[in-house]
This record gives structure tokens, sequence and C-alpha cells, in this order.
């Protein structure tokens, strides 16, 4: 019987199938909420969601936390985020974003225990 992988230290953890997510992935995986559609160079807000899927949190403890989430557009990074242990609330996060051209956004957070996680990207078109 094979020991199914939950989750890499070495390379990105990205769920492969969204129907049946394991509960590490419920937990961990960023959610990206921004709008479809935006003018070019006026500011949106883009909100990031660590975890919590189906009501599945992530720990924030001393010795197991969140410990940063960045947002890229493409490959260019447009913001990264620092937690310290025990003190955020849900790992919520919002930022004000603006872009010159359609692009697709792509979170990722590391977690200190089960290293770096992405979730689905979000494309923002710019009209
Ligand atoms: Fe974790």
């Amino acid at each position: 019987m094979s020991v199914e992988k939950l989750f890499s230290l070495t390379e990105l953890n990205k769920p492969a199938d969204w129907t049946n997510l394991t509960g590490m992935a419920k937990k961990h995986v960023p959610i990206i909420e921004a709008p479809s559609k935006v003018k070019a160079n006026e500011p949106f807000v883009v909100k990031i969601k660590i975890g919590g899927i189906d009501g599945v949190e992530h720990p924030n403890t001393l010795s197991h936390w969140i410990n940063w989430v960045t947002l890229y557009a493409g490959e260019r990074l447009i913001s990264r985020v620092e937690f310290g242990s025990e003190l955020s609330d849900k790992y919520v996060v919002t930022l004000n974003v603006t872009l010159n051209q359609t692009a697709t956004l792509r979170a990722q957070e590391f977690c200190n225990l089960h290293g770096v996680w992405e979730g689905k990207t979000k494309k923002v078109t710019v009209e």
C-alpha cells in the first residue's frame, strides 16, 4: 500500500484535483479574490485568504504558522506580506494593486512546517 504524499518541503505544493482537496491543502492554499476586469493604472483591491477552505483553518502557534504570502502578476512580484506567529487573525491580506496590462495573479504562501503552497490563479483583464 502506498502512502499518499501530503506535502513537499522541496517542491511547490499545488493541488492537482480541486474537487478532492486534502485536509493539508484546505488549510494551506491561498485563495485570491480580485475583480475580473479593471481599468488601467487605477488601484483595485486584491484579497488573499490563506487556508480556511471548508472551515479548515491553519494553526497559528509559536511552532507552526504561515510565515509569508506573496502575490505575483505572472512572474513579477507585486507584494510580499510576512506574519509573526500567534497574532494574525485567519491569515487574510488585502492589497491595493495597480496594473497597466492584463495579468494572471498568483499567490504563494510558506508554512514553516509544510512548505510553499500555491492555489488557483486569477486572470485580471485590464480594459
Ligand atoms: Fe502548516
